[in-house]
């Protein structure tokens, strides 16, 4: 369909605010909320439609793996990003096998505890110090791999600053040695067009609360069949069985593909609006909102250099994701001032956050670039 035919009335935050802040949490279409009271109504009228909610997490699955060139098998629903690199970490013995996990300075804090935890199972946690450019290369990935490797766990597009990591040379050169690839996904999902199949990486995890239009408590693990095999989890739960209606309580015997990463009951009231936020993420095409949300971070870069403000994220393409981090002296003030005059951003690490989506415009950020205006006693 594109992007001009997705009306921006579906969102209603923008009848009254200039919404500009997808890296923490996508405005709300209508198709999304009439999807949390289907849930509703359908809890309502039938009391426990069991068969309905089960096709519902398959079609979230069968949407994940269309967006992001994965087959349905290849996707592992979690309740969350941090319950799919739980998963994977459990796989590991790290007793008994390679200890290291090769990190960089850039994750998710979810991603660097979960790595750390790990230390009392015998892990030792490298951080690779990202560069001037607030990237890591893959020949640093290269450098650090020793025998001891037994994963490489770094992030597509950083939360902090917006910069994005070559994932496709960081596979090369890890796979190289033999080194397995974790990437965290989650700031380039939905708003950056992502190839399971072409990316090469063995695991990619992410949640769709941001640029996947949907809700919090859904999260996914792509991993291919050929390499879910060669990992058991110990963290774990009846819906990663191969027969989940087998009831056994005997033993453990987890699915074939992607599924044996999964836990518990699934977060059926998010899968609801993850089906409408996937499906409308679909109609949209992200390559489509990808054109739209690069030509919003430039004209933000251009328009915040124009004040004489400092834009962290690194320029060029393949430098970064949507979202675009800007030097302040204060982040919490420069939010709440320009949330007071209907703006809303958020800020991490020092830097204001601003993250269009495809249903952002020109006209947003100029609305953005005049309240920055007003707030220039906060750049720097
Ligand atoms: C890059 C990144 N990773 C992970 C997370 C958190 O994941 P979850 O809360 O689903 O475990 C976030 C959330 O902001 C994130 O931006």
């Amino acid at each position: 369909m594109g992007v001009e035919a997705i009306a921006r009335e579906k969102f209603e935050i923008f009848n009254h605010k200039t919404y500009i802040n997808s890296c923490s949490q996508a405005a709300l279409a209508q198709e999304v909320r009439a999807a949390y009271n289907a849930y509703l109504d359908g809890l309502v009228e039938f009391g426990s439609p069991w068969e309905t909610w089960v096709g519902v997490q398959e079609n979230v699955r069968s949407l994940l793996g269309q967006i992001l060139g994965a087959h349905a098998d290849e996707v592992a629903i979690t309740t969350s990003a941090s319950a799919a690199v739980n998963a994977i970490a459990s796989c590991f013995d790290f007793d008994k096998g390679p200890s290291q996990i090769l990190t960089t300075s850039l994750e998710f804090p979810t991603v660097g505890q979960i790595w750390h935890a790990q230390e009392r199972r015998g892990a030792q946690v490298v951080h690779l110090p990202a560069g001037s450019d607030h990237r890591v290369t893959a020949q640093q990935v290269a450098d650090a791999i020793t025998s001891d490797t037994a994963i490489v766990s770094v992030t597509h597009v950083c939360y902090r600053n917006g910069a994005m990591n070559d994932i496709k040379a960081i596979v090369e050169a890890a796979h190289g040695q033999g080194v397995p690839v974790l990437v965290d996904a989650y700031q380039s999902v939905g708003a950056v067009p992502l190839d399971f199949a072409e990316l090469g990486a063995d695991f990619v995890v992410g949640g769709l609360l941001k640029y996947m239009l949907s809700s919090p408590g859904v999260g996914f693990l792509l991993v291919n069949s050929a390499t879910a095999a060669e990992y058991i989890p110990t963290t774990t739960g009846w819906f990663a069985a191969r027969d989940i209606f087998a009831m056994d309580i005997n033993a453990f015997d987890p699915a074939k593909d992607a599924r044996r990463f999964e836990s518990g009951t699934p977060n059926v009231p998010s899968l609801y609006a993850a089906q409408a936020g996937l499906g409308l993420l679909l109609e949209v095409g992200v390559s489509n909102a990808w054109d739209v949300s690069r030509q919003l971070h430039e004209e933000l870069r251009v328009g915040v250099e124009a004040l004489g403000g400092t834009v962290v994220t690194p320029s060029g393409s393949g430098a970064h994701g949507p979202m675009i981090a800007i030097a302040t002296t204060d982040e919490h003030a420069l939010v709440n001032s320009m949330a007071a005059d209907g703006v809303i951003v958020s800020s991490r690490d020092g830097n204001l956050r601003v993250s269009p989506h495809f249903y952002n415009n020109s006209n947003d950020v100029e609305i953005v670039l005049s309240a920055l205006k007003t707030n220039r006693h906060l750049l720097v």
